[in-house]
């Protein structure tokens, strides 16, 4: 975006100008040697520019991306919320920016101190004792959980356990994981209440049944009635309950998954617990346990002995599934935000994010679809986009590329895969009443183009440097290079 209308923004490639230069560098001091002939090359073609062209190419680069830093960026299930700055400042305070991960023990107290700590938070939090802080997204803690949940069995000499339970409305990582791990994916149904039924998951469920893996509340953003229940056929049938508890945003410091049956869970600290997503930095997924798993954990955990931190490996480990000890500044920025909010205050995350989710439910319910009208929901909600297509002739799809036009990242869409043509919002409560009255507006106003002038929804977006892009094409043969040989 151009502050001078209309002015055309150059490319780096087509600033270069021969002979200039963007970097300055200090006189040799070492012995000049000369590269092998084979690594080698002049066809290299590099722009030629100055520092300050670099600069506002990147610059302007990066004010054609939208953040949670611009507005509200409502994609559920990835609970896309605020940062806070003073996460920022902890992991620049030199003790943790530069402590180094070969640094032996003695020399890395404090940061062990902090490990260890929030291990423990994690473990208050989940209801679940044994903690690693090692699995570097929430897709590698499940695989740490299966597989722990696959070295228990296998210490009973349970050998022909090899199928594991999944809801349909499970997000894909679930099953994509237990087949990683080896295991048959079983799916269990979902009954018109956004519950798993019951009925499908008792005739599933078998002496093969090594566990079974869901989230609490679903991906409906819908609390599962039943989750004792579930818990104990499953427990009955001698498997293990994995809970999906990427996003904990809805229940954390209310309920914890331990006391209602779960045996292990990982959870995102770039979700719940304010770390920057994808692009914005290293993900964590830490996984918890209840006691008598810890013997599986991978290795190393941080213990104590007396007042000295040290690193212990548990003594049936799954082994190690991250170089050194997870992503150590992620692990600081969660811990900042732990101790900002405090015990007490903790509770109070889930209930703005509920209370937020179910306020800008309320104000768009009379003109969009939620997909179990007879339910409030938890920190998210889905929406069910058939009504739209078959009456205006404009899909999901439409409706989130109009978004864009209004200012907002759109909702997560197309997921759960339940739901057809879903749309599925989460604000969570880092958004302002007036910025979910905000969206909440625009919203109301797309679905009355939708009515009046469905082409606008079809062309959308209007406003951006590309509109619609062929997604499969983009995806086969995406072009990473300005130069395209
Ligand atoms: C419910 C759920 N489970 C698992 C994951 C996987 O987490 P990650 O993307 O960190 O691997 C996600 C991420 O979006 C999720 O929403």
């Amino acid at each position: 975006m151009s502050i001078v209308a209309n002015k055309p923004e150059p490319l780096l490639y087509e600033m270069s100008n021969p002979g200039t230069i963007g970097y300055s560098l200090p006189a040799c001091d070492v012995p000049i040697t000369q590269l092998p002939n084979h690594l080698m090359r002049d066809d290299l073609r590099l722009p030629e520019v100055s520092e300050t062209d670099v600069v506002r190419h990147f610059t302007r680069l990066s004010q054609k991306n939208y953040c949670v830093d611009l507005g509200i960026y409502p994609l559920g299930s990835c609970t896309m919320k605020y940062n806070p700055k003073i996460n920022e400042e902890a992991i620049r305070l030199m003790g943790m920016s530069s402590v180094h991960p070969m640094q032996t023990a003695e020399t890395a107290q404090g940061a062990m101190q902090l490990m260890y700590d929030l291990q423990n938070y994690l473990g208050e939090i989940s209801g679940m004792p044994a903690v690693t802080l090692q699995p570097a997204a929430g897709a590698q803690g499940e695989l740490v959980g299966i597989l722990i949940i696959r070295a228990y069995h296998l210490s009973r000499g349970d050998i022909a356990r090899n199928e594991v339970l999944i809801p349909d409305s499970a997000h894909g990582t679930n099953p994509a994981t237990s087949a990683m791990a080896g295991y048959k994916v079983v799916e269990v149904k979902s009954d018109a209440r956004g519950n798993m039924d019951l009925d499908d998951l008792r005739a599933k469920v078998s002496n093969k049944t090594a566990g079974i893996m869901f989230t609490n509340p679903n991906t409906l953003g819908l609390f599962e009635e039943h989750v004792r229940e579930v818990n104990q056929i499953i427990h009955d049938a001698g498997g293990l309950v994995y809970g999906d508890g990427a996003n904990l945003n809805a229940i954390i410091g209310i309920a914890r998954p331990g006391d209602l049956g779960f045996d292990v869970m990982h959870s995102n600290l770039h979700k719940t617990f304010s770390i920057p997503h994808g692009g914005g930095g290293p993900g964590s997924g830490p996984v918890m346990a209840r006691a008598d798993l810890a013997q599986f954990l991978p290795s190393p955990i941080v213990g104590k002995n007396g007042d000295e931190y040290v690193f212990e490996n548990p003594a049936h480990s799954i082994g190690r599934i991250k170089s050194f000890w997870g992503n150590f500044l992620a692990l600081v920025r969660a811990y900042t935000y732990i101790r900002s909010y405090g015990k007490e205050h903790l509770k109070e995350i889930a209930e703005v994010a509920v209370l937020n989710a179910n306020y800008l439910l309320a104000l768009i319910r009379d003109v969009y679809d939620p997909q179990i009208p007879e339910r409030e929901c938890k920190h998210e909600f889905v929406l069910n986009g058939t009504r739209f297509k078959k009456e205006y002739g404009v899909t999901t799809l439409d409706v989130a590329k109009r978004i864009i036009d209004y200012g907002f990242y759109p909702p997560t869409i197309y997921f759960p895969l339940i739901v057809p043509e879903c749309l599925m919002i989460e604000p969570t409560e880092t958004q302002s009443k007036a910025s979910l009255d905000e969206f909440a507006d625009a919203l109301l106003k797309i679905a009355q183009e939708a009515r009046d002038n469905p082409k606008l929804l079809r062309d959308a977006p209007h406003d951006t440097p590309v509109t619609r892009l062929d997604d499969v094409k983009a995806a086969r043969e995406p072009v990473l290079r300005y130069e395209h040989a």
